[in-house]
This record gives structure tokens, C-alpha cells and sequence, in this order.
């Protein structure tokens, strides 16, 4: 969590900086702060709160520079306050520091440099490498970094200025992410690409362990043993209006609405893309068993998906929380395929769990939102949604990629398994092929969601049943909901209902229950029938209701086979979710305590 940038050109780096800041303000949002090398030294702003709150104190303090470094965070060591922000500086004003990541020996750090006399001002792990680079500064910045990097256990993307070198910058990384932006009016360094896309497309992916020294007119990249190393400039395919929220009130909404084409993008690379190749790659006969870790909503991708494959290739799947799993003794091995989802790439618990699955001999599979990204290099294989940047914190259309992958690929494995005939198979894809369309006609008329959602907002609690595969997706309808609008909810199992939890059913509480699966629509009208006559209002969310009243409402869902529909209820219980908030007047984008991409454990 925790977003950095930097700069160095000839324009106004203040203005960049704060540009963005904004663009990474979905990786922390609780206070936010930037440096420039000014006429007489550093000059830092850092204030807490929202970026917002910096802007205006920007206003009353204006900076200006070429050259500058900027950050916007997530607390973890020492509150959201003006002086635990970064930039921090060291106590003889010569370094300036933006860290993204988590410095676990800071403790015995500081303790050693206190007892050497160096004053400490914020609560925060950071702030040691600032005052460890004062302290080993002696005029060489590179060679002070490297002394530094050596002392520092944990997770790191740094960004450094040195006040002898106004036209540098120092970047840092390991196990966080780090790009590197070059522009003709300038260079970056940035935690992710959209912050930058604005002024280029042509990034370096720092890798762990390197160090790049950025000048307005060039980059040099370093090992830790001060060693050039020669890195591919890489063009970006996404374009600057995709990190824009283009007229629509969130971001959420917007992505929401994207979702048409990156399920065409997404399904097209598969089929005939670059995501073909890895899919025809995969020797399936060699696997007896597929293991899915992720976290969070791409969790509840994997679940829904564990639906598929068992379904169509008769496999065992099994699906864990990458924190779970990472600590666990797992029974994989070579003839495992563990299946890692991941929006950003960059989750930690990910990560590990990929680590874990790797140093057990299982084959890997990352199914990743941002080229670059740490899961995407360290996987065996790597296949890309194209959802394009996700700004807003909560997931939709990186999910609806993920889904649409994860239909494709069980339907080859289905295939090599002997478990489809080429031709069932073809009939398969052409239905995951028709989801596109069947969300734009959803998403065409929104009024009977939104009207719904309307009454939503006075619940204290909203509960999401379901079954089978229908459960597998209201998993994911309830997490949205809560994140967003902070209405306490929890998914079930339509069928476990009676064995606890319909004790909590009372006079007009609100039952979501998703419809989709055919087979055992009798059984969810029974779910739906027996906390009806428990006094709970009924909101259907596909197939058709028996009927419509004060206490059943209905939402249809475009006619789908039923282990695709969760890609279509998807949508709905997004907008519902969406709405809700909307309706309580939340700050949707970023809600409370949370960031986008969650770098530590
Ligand atoms: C919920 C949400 C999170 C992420 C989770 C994993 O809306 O976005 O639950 O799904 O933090 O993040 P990635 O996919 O980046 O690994």
C-alpha cells in the first residue's frame, strides 16, 4: 500500500507530483506529502488527510522545483498525522525519503542510531532510512543507498533525493512495486503505471534488488553490489483517459460500465491473443489437481470457478486464502497446478503463497491485471486480463476478467481431459463469447437496480444467500456491498441457513438471494420462501420469481447456462452495491481503512 512518485525535468514538479498522487491515491489515502529540491534546500508540505487536504495546503504554501518526490499512504507504523507522512527527512536535512513497504528491523535501526545521538520526530519504520542515509552519507548518495539496502529487512520501493544532487533521483525495490517512466520532458519514478501515463508509455519494471538512478535525460540501473544492469524499455498499452474518470461520478461506476469490452478484450486474447499461446501451452495432462489462492474478491473469483472445473473436467480444485495457504502444509506437488488471481500482482499474501507453491515443486499460473507486477514475473505462466488501470478500490471489471479466464481455461482443460468433444467445446466458448453483450444489456438499464437500491440504505445488515455456484457469487456480492457502503452483510449458503443463521432472520430484514442456477431453483424458492415466513424481505437476483409482492422483488438476468451467470449477477450485485453507497453519499473510491493494493501481510 502507500503510492510514490518522483520526478525530474524541466516542468513544474510540483504540478506532476500532485497529477500523480492522484492517479495513486487508490493505494493509501489517509495522509499524503511531497518534496521538492527547492531554490534553498528541500521544501516539504505533508499533510494529513486526503489529497485534497494537501492541495490546499499547497496552495497557501506554494512549492516550486524541477525535480521533486511525492507520496500518499496507508498507515501501518505510527497514525495518520502531518508528521508520520512522507517525505521524511533526515535530521541533517541532506536526504529526503518516500517508502512504500514495511521496514521490519526499523526497531533495532532506530534504537542504534538513537544511541548515536540522531533525533527521531515520527513514529514511523520509514523514517529510519531516511536517518540511516544521513548517517552513512558522506558525499556519495549511491554508495550510502547501498550501505543502507544492505542493513534493511522487509519490503521496500523507495524514492530518495539527495541535496548535493538536484538533478537525481534514487529508486529503490524489493517485493514492492516500481516503475520507472521516461518522457521527453523528463524522467518518473511511480509505484504504478497510470501516475505516470499521462506524460509517457514507455516504463522500465524495476526488479527487486535494483537500484535506478534517474536523471532528466536518462536512467542507470544498479544491483545491490553497484553493478549496471541493462533493462528492456517497455511500451504500455493502456492509454492516459483509462486512469481519467471520464464525466462519471466514481470510478467505480466507470469501471463498472467498462465492463463490456474488457470481457471482449479479455475473451479475444484468450481465444486468438497473446493469451492464447500460454492457454495451448499448458500440458493439462500433467496435473491431477488445480490449487486456486488469491485473496478477497479474486478469492471469490476462484471460488466460482472451483464451480467450473469440477463441473466440466471432473478435477479436484481447491480453493484458499493466499493467507491461509502460505502458512499451511499443503499437500501440493509437481502434478499441481496452483493458480494464483491477482488484480494488481502485488498482493503479499499472493506473492508468498506463489513462493510457497514454487518451492513445493507445484506448477504456477498467475492470472494478472498489471504487466510488470511482481506475480506476473515470478509465475511459471502469466495470463493478463485486459481490464485496463482499476482505480477504484473495490474490484469489477478486474473480477469479470478474471472470471471470463478462469471459464476459458477450465473449458480447455475440459477439453485435453477428454471431458468436452471439440465441438461441446466450441459451444461453450461461443457462450462465453456471448457474455459481453448480455452485461451491456444489463448495464443499458440500470433504473429497476438503482430504484432497488434506493431502500437499501437504511439496513444495518443484508444477507446474500445462495447455492451452488449462486453461492460462489454472492461470496462476492457481499463483499462489495459491505466494503463500499458499510452495511454489515454476510454471504451464505442458501442450504446452511437452517443449521444457525436463519436465527437472525427477523421482521424486514433484507435477503439478497441469487437465482442463476437453474437445477435447483426449487431449492433457493425454498431458502427464500423460509425467511419469508421468518418476516425478511426477499430481493431475487435471476430466474423467474413465483411471484412479486411487499416482500419478494425480483431483478432478471439475461438467459445464460448456468455456470456462466455469475458473470452476469456479478453485475447487478456491483451496481446494487454501487448504488447503496451512492445513496448514502459515501466516498465510493476509496472507502474507509482500506487501500487497493494491499503490499503487506
Ligand atoms: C475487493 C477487492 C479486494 C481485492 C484483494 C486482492 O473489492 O478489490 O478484495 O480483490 O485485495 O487484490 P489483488 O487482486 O490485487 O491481489
Amino acid at each position: 500500500m502507500c503510492g510514490i512518485i518522483g520526478y525530474v525535468g524541466t516542468r513544474d514538479a510540483v504540478a506532476i507530483i500532485v497529477d500523480g498522487l492522484k492517479k495513486l491515491e487508490y493505494r493509501g489515502y489517509d495522509s499524503a506529502g511531497i518534496a521538492v529540491h527547492g531554490a534553498g534546500g528541500f521544501e516539504v508540505v505533508k499533510q494529513k488527510g486526503r489529497l485534497s487536504a494537501l492541495e490546499a495546503r499547497l496552495a497557501d504554501n506554494p512549492l516550486a522545483g524541477h525535480s521533486g518526490i511525492g507520496h500518499t499512504r496507508w498507515a501501518t507504523h505510527g497514525e495518520p498525522s502531518d508528521i508520520n507522512s512522507h517525505p521524511h527527512i533526515g535530521s541533517r536535512n541532506r536526504v529526503a525519503v518516500v517508502h512504500n513497504g514495511i521496514i521490519e528491523n526499523y526497531k533495532q535501526l532506530k534504537e542504534r542510531l538513537e544511541s548515536k545521538g540522531i533525533p527521531f520526530v515520527s513514529q514511523t519504520d520509514s523514517e529510519v532510512v531516511a536517518q540511516l542515509c544521513e548517517y552513512y552519507y558522506s558525499g556519495d548518495i549511491m554508495d550510502t543507498v547501498i550501505k543502507v539496502v544492505n542493513r534493511l529487512e522487509g519490503s521496500y520501493a523507495l524514492g530518495i533525493m539527495c541535496l548535493d544532487e538536484p538533478d537525481a533521483l534514487i529508486a529503490v525495490k524489493k517485493d514492492n512495486p516500481l516503475i520507472i517512466g521516461v518522457s521527453g520532458h523528463g524522467n518518473f519514478i511511480a509505484s504504478d503505471v497510470p501516475a505516470v501515463l499521462r506524460h509517457t508509455n514507455a516504463v522500465y519494471y524495476s526488479d527487486d534488488k535494483e537500484i535506478a538512478v534517474v536523471k532528466k535525460d536518462g536512467v542507470q540501473f544498479f544491483n545491490f553490489d553497484r553493478e549496471p544492469v541493462a533493462k528492456p524499455l517497455e511500451t504500455v498499452a493502456w492509454n492516459a483517459d483509462s486512469a481519467e474518470k471520464s464525466g462519471y461520478a466514481h470510478f467505480m461506476l466507470k469501471e463498472i460500465m467498462e465492463q463490456p469490452k474488457v470481457l471482449r478484450d479479455t475473451i479475444n486474447s484468450a481465444l486468438s491473443g497473446d493469451n492464447r499461446a500460454v492457454i495451448d501451452r499448458l500440458d493439462a495432462a500433467r496435473f491431477n489437481r488445480v490449487a486456486i489462492t488469491a485473496c478477497g474478491s479474486a478469492y471469490n473469483a476462484g471460488v466460482v470457478s472451483k464451480y467450473v472445473f469440477e463441473r466440466l473436467c471432473g478435477m479436484t480444485v481447491e480453493v484458499e486464502f493466499a493467507s491461509e495457504f502460505r502458512y499451511r502444509e499443503t499437500i501440493i506437488d509437481d502434478k499441481t497446478l496452483v493458480i494464483l488471481v491477482s488484480q494488481s500482482g502485488e498482493t503479499a499474501d499472493t506473492i508468498a503463497a506463489m513462493r510457497a507453491a514454487k518451492s513445493k515443486g507445484a506448477a504456477t499460473l498467475a492470472i494478472v491485471n498489471v504487466v510488470g507486477s511482481a506475480i506476473a514475473k515470478g509465475a511459471d505462466e502469466c495470463l493478463f486480463t485486459a481490464a485496463g488501470p482499476e482505480i477504484a478500490v473495490a474490484t469489477t471489471k478486474a473480477f469479470s476478467a478474471q472470471l471470463a479466464l478462469l471459464y476459458i481455461l477450465a473449458v480447455r482443460f475440459a477439453r485435453l481431459r477428454g471431458r468436452l468433444s471439440e465441438e461441446e467445446a466450441r459451444e461453450k466458448l461461443s457462450e462465453i463469447a456471448a457474455l459481453p453483450d448480455q452485461v451491456a444489456g444489463i448495464l443499458g438499464n440500470t433504473f429497476g437496480i438503482q430504484k432497488y437500491a434506493a431502500s437499501c440504505v437504511g439496513y444495518k445488515s443484508i444477507f446474500f444467500i445462495g447455492r451452488n455456484i449462486d453461492y460462489a457469487i454472492a461470496l462476492e456480492g457481499s463483499l462489495k456491498l459491505k466494503e463500499i457502503s458499510y452495511i454489515h452483510s454476510e454471504a451464505y449458503a442458501g442450504g446452511e441457513l437452517k443449521h444457525g443463521t436463519i436465527s437472525l432472520i427477523e421482521d424486514n430484514t433484507l435477503v439478497v438471494a441469487i437465482a442463476g442456477c437453474g437445477r435447483l431453483h426449487g431449492k433457493i424458492m425454498n431458502n427464500i420462501e423460509q425467511v419469508i415466513s421468518r418476516g425478511a424481505k426477499v430481493l431475487m437476483v435471476g430466474g423467474p420469481a413465483a411471484r412479486e409482492d411487499e416482500k419478494l422483488s425480483a431483478l432478471a438476468l439475461p438467459d445464460c447456462p448456468e455456470l456462466f451467470t455469475p458473470s452476469l449477477s456479478v453485475v447487478v450485485l456491483q451496481l446494487l452495491a454501487y448504488y447503496v453507497a451512492a445513496n448514502k453519499g459515501l466516498d465510493i473510491d476509496k472507502p474507509r481503512n482500506l487501500a487497493k493494493s494491499v503490499t503487506v501481510e
